[in-house]
């Protein structure tokens, strides 16, 4: 067999998050089964390769990204046997599956932790991070990820001893000092590729590495706290780790890894993603966090413009360009969705600007990805009460506004413009009862709030839908003209002389323009065939609101 590396440039992902996609016993819980049951729809739409979201063991407080036993399958889900059918299947229609993969902590549940926390002389205490505190308070000042709360916590039972966690007292991290652990997480990673998963998506990876000082930071909130990411996000001396589970996993298996790696600066990419880069690609995140000044505090929302997003995209595009491969995404399961986000003005949130965004990011250099629901245009919900939602880091992102001094009112709006519940609304597949998602059992989050087409059955029939819309992507990416020029060109920015348009070539002969906003623009298109367009017609002296066009044009040169 040839090996040939790099063979995932030619992929179209599809993230799935499994207690959202079908629920095939009717339980209000999505399962493999459902997934099983949808195959050939998602080797329709032309995708060739399914990232999993978590379905291992999980009490769910982090909707599975809290893992209790990385070689079992969450009941909720379906079995062991399940899953090794779904891999199956799907390499019977030539679907490859990429599971997701929790590093950075476990669950409190996890028996290495329960073992730790009940036994002092545990062989898994060193699995963990166990620190004193001082004068009755945590050992440092750093607050969680999640936005509210220290990353410590009393260990039951104990009046001075604190474990560790970046995320939720649920989560408590790993201990990455120690090489017994590491090499535990390697093995258990290999266990898994050689049930023949093609790689992984790999989480919030960058934060294994934690500053040893273990010192206390200047406050950036009222609470006294500062963002523990400050001290554990990207730090020194993450390469040795991030090295040694690439040469003792990956690597080997020729996997496909992407990795969430929130923190990397642009000048550090070739490490990351470069020839020898410790995986095959990463998510940046520079503008998908564009409406929000920092990640995990929703309130500090920004006014952007699409100048600077378009400058944001540009940057991102020609820093990877430079070492590797991207992972472009508009959506994902921690993110609103896309047409809320970035469709500033309600009147165009609907089909023409889920076509507009979906072609702005899918042309892009790198491996498409593409979130259940986003190929429908599926939309944010607004929720009226704090009890409405589900999302963890929903409640925190709510009370610490609160704290902060912002109104119930204004807390709400943050949270729903934000809340990864939108992420997570059940998909919808057709009309019937709970869209389709199930056989009537209540959801275990509410359904979205859909117009009676937006759903799977409805878009299957009109050749006008986002959906179609989504196919004609792919077909086009994958077998056209400029198939090796979608694939393989070069990204080179298109100045403009509109400040609401985006325009990119890649290789010698595509172009996409996008003009984003609800005002029609003078400008002169290069002449060509329109390969894409999501308006019927087209005039070359002027866009459309919301137009967006992918034209081959021909090269003189
Ligand atoms: C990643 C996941 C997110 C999860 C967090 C902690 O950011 O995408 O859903 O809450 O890591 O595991
Ligand atoms: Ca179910």
């Amino acid at each position: 067999m040839t090996i040939v590396k790099n063979w995932w440039k030619q992929e179209i992902f599809y993230q799935i998050y499994p207690a959202s996609f079908k629920d095939s016993n009717n339980d209000g819980i999505g399962d493999i089964q459902g997934i099983i049951q949808e195959l050939p729809k998602i080797k329709a739409l032309g995708i060739t390769t399914i990232w999993l979201s978590p379905v291992y063991k999980s009490p769910m407080v982090d909707n599975g990204y809290d893992i209790s036993d990385y070689e079992a399958i969450n009941p909720q889900f379906g079995t062991m046997a399940d899953l090794d059918e779904l891999i199956k299947k799907s390499k019977k229609l030539d679907i490859k599956i990429i599971m997701d993969l929790v590093l950075n902590h476990t669950s409190d549940q996890h028996a290495w932790f329960k073992d730790a926390i009940s036994n002092p002389n545990s062989p898994y205490r060193n699995f963990y991070i166990f620190k004193e505190g001082k004068n009755n308070l945590p050992p440092n000042n750093w607050r969680s990820n999640f936005g509210k709360g220290s990353s410590w916590t009393l260990v039951p039972g104990e009046t001075n001893l604190y474990y560790h966690h970046v995320f939720s007292k649920q989560q408590p991290d790993l201990n990455w000092e120690n090489k017994e652990l590491r090499f535990t997480l390697y093995d258990m990673i290999n266990w898994w590729l050689k049930k023949g998963i093609a790689g992984f998506r790999i989480d919030a990876i960058t934060f294994i590495k934690k500053d040893q000082d273990f010192a206390s930071i200047t406050p950036d909130g009222s609470d006294g706290l500062g963002k523990v990411k400050r001290k554990s996000e990207n730090r020194p001396g993450i390469d040795k780790f991030l090295n040694e589970l690439n040469e003792h996993t990956f690597k080997p298996a020729n996997a496909v890894t992407v990795g969430e790696a929130s923190g990397v600066t642009y000048d550090q990419l070739n490490k990351f993603i470069g020839k020898d880069g410790y995986f095959s690609m990463i998510f940046d995140f520079h503008y998908a966090d564009i409406d929000v000044q920092s990640g995990s505090e929703w309130y500090h929302q920004t006014n952007w413009t699409v100048k600077e997003l378009n400058e944001a995209i540009t940057k991102s595009q020609l820093s990877i360009q430079k070492y590797g491969w991207g992972a472009n995404f508009l959506e994902n399961h921690d993110q609103p969705r896309s047409i809320n986000k970035y469709i500033k003005d309600p009147a165009y949130q609907n089909k023409i600007g889920a076509k507009a965004l979906a072609t702005l990011f899918f042309f892009l250099r790198g491996c498409p990805f593409i979130f259940q629901g986003q190929e429908l245009g599926v939309q944010n919900i607004k929720r009226t009460a704090i009890e409405q939602f589900n999302d963890i880091s929903s409640k925190d992102n709510y009370y610490r506004a609160l704290d902060e001094g912002y109104t119930k009112t204004d807390a709400l709006k943050y949270v729903n413009d934000r809340s990864r519940d939108n992420g997570r609304i059940p998909y919808p597949w057709n009309n019937e009862i709970n869209d389709g998602f199930n056989q009537g059992h209540k959801p275990w989050l509410a359904l979205g709030k859909h117009d009676s087409h937006t759903n799977w059955n409805d878009e299957n029939n009109d050749a006008d839908s986002i959906l179609n819309f989504y196919r004609k992507m792919i077909k086009i990416r994958t077998t056209s003209n400029i198939s090796s020029d979608l694939i393989n060109g070069d990204f080179e920015p298109i100045p403009t002389s509109q400040s609401t348009v985006i325009a990119y070539k890649r290789g010698q002969n595509a172009v996409v323009y996008v003009n984003l906003s609800s005002a029609p623009v003078k400008l002169d298109l290069p002449k060509g065939n329109i390969i894409l367009n999501n308006y019927s017609e087209i005039n070359l002296q002027r866009m459309e609101p919301y137009q967006s066009v992918l034209i081959e044009v021909k090269n003189n040169g």
